[in-house]
C-alpha cells in the first residue's frame, strides 16, 4: 500500500487527494465528503450531546477540502441543517450541501416515508430555511413512498427544480428498475444506497450509476463502525500498513469506482481527520484483493 500523488483533482486538501466527481455535470466536489448523521441525539433524535463538538466537526471537515455534506430533514429533525447553518454559513462557494426530503419521524430510530407532493414541496422549503440557501445544490428523495404514485413524487421534485429552488434531484435506497422509472419523469444526478465492504447488496446500482454518470453516494460505509477502530475484520492488515481500518473501508470503497462518494459519519474530529486522511491512500492490486476477500 502507499500513499501517493493522486491522479486527479486538486492536491490543495487532504480531501482533494481522491479527485473529483462531477455531480449533474455542473457541480464538481471531492470524492470524499462527510455524512452529518452522527451529529444528533440517540436514534437520530434530537440534539447531540456535545454541541460545540459537532460545529468544530462540520468546520474541521471544510477545512480538510470536504466540499460534500450530507444531510436530512429528518436527522434530528432539523438538527443537522440547524448545526450547517451555525457552523458553515455563509457558505464557501464550492460548498455542495447534499439533503434529503420524504421521511417522517415519529421518535427516535423511527422512520416512516411521506411522499405526498405538498409534503415533499413542504419539506424542501423548510430544508431552504434552515439551511439558509435559495437553491438546494442536491435535493435526494429519502424513500420512495410506495403508497403515492412515483410521477406524484419526482413529479413535485421537477417542479421545484423548475422553480429553482433545486439545482439537482437524488435517489436513495433504490433499484436500478426504480432509477429508469425516476429517469423517466426527470433528471437523475445521484443515488445513495447501503453499501460498504461488507454489503455489497447495491452492487448493480452502483455500476448503473457509473455507466450512466450519476454518483453513486454510499451509506453506512463504515458500517456503522464495524469497519472503523480495533478489532474489525480490517485490523490486521491495517496494521501491516501503517493505516487505520476505516482508511482501509474507505480506500476500498474510492477504488471500487470514480462514481463513488463515501460519505463517512462521525462526532469526532480525530475520527474527521483519520477518515479524511483515506483520500491519499492509493491501494494496491494485492491490497485491494486483500480487502475485497475480507467480505
Ligand atoms: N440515505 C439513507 O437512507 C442513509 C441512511 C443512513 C445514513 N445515511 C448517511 O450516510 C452517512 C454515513 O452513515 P453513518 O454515519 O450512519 O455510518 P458510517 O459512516 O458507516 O459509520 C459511522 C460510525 O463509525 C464511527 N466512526 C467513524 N469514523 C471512525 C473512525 N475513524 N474510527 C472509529 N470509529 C469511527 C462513528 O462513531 P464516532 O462518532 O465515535 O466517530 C459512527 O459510530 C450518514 O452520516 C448519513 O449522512 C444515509
Amino acid at each position: 500500500m502507499t500513499t501517493t500523488s493522486p491522479t486527479s483533482g486538486s492536491t490543495t486538501s487532504p480531501a482533494a487527494a481522491a479527485g473529483t466527481f462531477t455531480i449533474g455535470g455542473d457541480l464538481t466536489v471531492n470524492r470524499l465528503g462527510y455524512g452529518t448523521m452522527q451529529l444528533t441525539g440517540p436514534g437520530v433524535w434530537g440534539a447531540p450531546a456535545d454541541h460545540d463538538g459537532a460545529v468544530a466537526v462540520l468546520r474541521r471537515a471544510v477545512e480538510l477540502g470536504v466540499n460534500l455534506i450530507d444531510t436530512a430533514d429528518a436527522y434530528g429533525p432539523y438538527v443537522t441543517d440547524a448545526l450547517i447553518r451555525e457552523a458553515l454559513h455563509p457558505y464557501g462557494d464550492d460548498l455542495v450541501i447534499a439533503t434529503k426530503v420524504g421521511f417522517t419521524r415519529q421518535g427516535p430510530n423511527q422512520w416512516i416515508p411521506v411522499g405526498r407532493p405538498e409534503y415533499l414541496r413542504q419539506q424542501t422549503e423548510l430544508n431552504l430555511r434552515n439551511l439558509g440557501v435559495d437553491r438546494i445544490d442536491l435535493l435526494q428523495l429519502h424513500r420512495i413512498d410506495p403508497t403515492v404514485p412515483l410521477a406524484d413524487q419526482i413529479g413535485e421534485l421537477k417542479k421545484l427544480q423548475e422553480e429553482g429552488k433545486v439545482r439537482h434531484i437524488g435517489l436513495s435506497e433504490v433499484s436500478v428498475d426504480d432509477i429508469e422509472a425516476a429517469r423517466a419523469i426527470a433528471p437523475i444526478a445521484s443515488v445513495q444506497n447501503l453499501f460498504n465492504l461488507t454489503n455489497r447488496s447495491a452492487e448493480d446500482v452502483l455500476e448503473y450509476a457509473a455507466a450512466n454518470g450519476l454518483a453513486f453516494i454510499p451509506w453506512f460505509p463504515l458500517a456503522t463502525g464495524e469497519l472503523a477502530g480495533e478489532g474489525t475484520p480490517l485490523a490486521a492488515i491495517a496494521a501491516e500498513h501503517g493505516s487505520t481500518p476505516s482508511q482501509l473501508a474507505l480506500a476500498w470503497l474510492l477504488r471500487r469506482s470514480p462514481a463513488m462518494l463515501p460519505i463517512p459519519g462521525t462526532s469526532s474530529v480525530a475520527h474527521l481527520d483519520d477518515n479524511v486522511a483515506a483520500a491519499a491512500i492509493e491501494l494496491s492490486d494485492d491490497d485491494y484483493a486483500a480487502l475485497d476477500a475480507i467480505a
